[in-house]
């Protein structure tokens, strides 16, 4: 046995007596452990940072301003000793030691009865990590296994089933560093990947063998509308005990169809989580270098469909109301339509002159940028060949960065 080696446990500490002795910069960061845990809290120093003060004003703790007394550990279940008088520091902890109550000492760890671990949380586990005496190790382990917890980089797939669930996960606008943390663990945790053409492809490809990814746009769906046929996809791998996730570009809720299949998993009866994504509509501007707002040049920024017509009966958008707004217009599934809509623009009176850029496959190596004004953007966008998908961006902060692309 080693004088090194501890023994690891989780303490359950609400409604339980720990008093901490000191309320400097130690107890500032070890306090709020403790108040999540439900402790009842004693505080004995005579002075405290603002941030502990604050939370004897919450309530949080209790507070008594003076300094360590023997008999102070009465009732108490755990003790932190964080004071810098070092002889304070000793009488306390042989009282801890006489009272049988374990005892974290800042100032000298080989003096204490406990060591308090490295502490993370991502997703209901909680990571404790001991080294002895290298806190620093300690916590740059715990941050490797949080992080990779976190990220999906670490597999730790769950094994008590949740029941059938889906993740409807934003992926981003391609680059595969621009999914959220949250996205990617549940990526990782998947064993049924229903994926669009756009998005992060590269991150299917990092997918362990035993997960089964479904191109929605190759889903047969006979007599059903596409849509419906994704819906159904989904219900029936979730009903099935898989996890789940419906990888969408961008944000699921921006143009993504995400509510209809939230809607459907709700009728199912199948929980559904909604994990938001980067948009297309303000980082494929961003990776071109254009801002969709910029001080004293644009106060607002609209997003807004292309893809249907100005002049189709079915149009929701009000192009004339549009044409009067001075900020900036972004436009999704507008490649086939831009002439039009560029000519409508003008018609209701933007002026003929203002910058449009074509941000075509932004935040991939494929990225292309095509700089013209709402006069030129139809046939200069024809002639250049731009394709979807793309992003067109109008309006004056196309100016700020539009110089070495015109
Ligand atoms: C069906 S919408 C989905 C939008 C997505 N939910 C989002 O928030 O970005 C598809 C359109 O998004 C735009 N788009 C998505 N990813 C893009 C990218 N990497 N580069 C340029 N445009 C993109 C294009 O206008 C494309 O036609």
């Amino acid at each position: 046995m080693s004088e090194n080696f501890a023994y690891p446990v989780g303490l359950r500490l609400s409604g339980r007596r720990v008093v901490v002795l000191g309320a400097g910069q130690v107890a500032q960061r070890r306090l709020p452990a403790l108040i999540a845990a439900g402790a009842d809290i004693l505080l004995i120093s005579p002075s405290a940072t603002a941030s502990v003060e604050a939370m004897a004003e919450a309530g949080e703790v209790r507070w008594e301003r003076r300094r360590y007394q023997e008999g102070d550990f009465e009732g108490a279940w755990y003790v932190l000793i964080t004071t810098d008088d070092p002889e304070a520091n000793a009488a306390a902890s042989a009282e801890a030691e006489a009272r049988r109550v374990w005892c974290v000492r800042s100032d000298d760890a080989e003096a204490a009865s406990a060591w308090t671990p490295a502490t993370g949380r991502s997703e209901g586990v909680t990571v404790a990590v001991l080294t002895g005496q290298d806190p620093r190790r300690s916590a740059a382990v715990r941050d490797a296994v949080v992080e990779g917890l976190r990220d999906g980089t670490l597999a730790a797939p769950r094994h008590r089933t949740r029941g059938p669930h889906v993740a409807l996960v934003g992926g981003g606008p391609g680059d595969p560093d621009l999914i959220t943390v949250r996205g990617r663990r549940l990526l990782a945790e998947a064993d049924v990947v229903v994926a669009d053409r756009l998005g992060p492809r590269d991150l299917l490809d990092e997918l362990p063998p035993h997960v089964e990814v479904i191109d929605a746009a190759k889903i047969p769906y006979g007599r059903f509308m596409a849509q419906e046929a994704i819906n159904n996809a989904l219900i029936e791998h979730a009903k099935a005990g898989k996890s789940v996730v419906r990888l969408k570009g961008g944000d699921p809720f921006v143009f993504g169809r995400g509510m209809e299949e939230a809607e459907a998993l709700a009728e199912a009866g199948i929980p559904c989580t909604v994990v938001p994504g980067i948009s297309s509509s303000i980082s494929v501007p961003g990776a071109a270098g254009i801002p969709v707002t910029h001080r004293g040049v644009a106060h607002e920024f609209t997003v807004v469909s292309g893809h249907v017509a100005p002049d189709d009966p079915s149009s929701l958008v009000d192009w004339a109301a549009l044409a009067r707004l001075r900020g900036t217009l972004v436009l999704l599934m507008a490649v086939e339509k831009i002439g039009a809509i560029a000519a409508t623009l003008v018609a209701h009176g933007r002026a003929a002159d203002t910058p449009v850029a074509v941000v075509q496959e932004g935040t991939t190596p494929a990225q292309r940028r095509v700089d013209a004004t709402l006069a030129t953007v139809g046939e200069k966008a024809a002639a250049e060949g731009v394709r979807p998908p793309a992003v067109v961006v109008i309006g004056e902060v196309v100016a700020l960065s539009s110089r070495d692309h015109r």
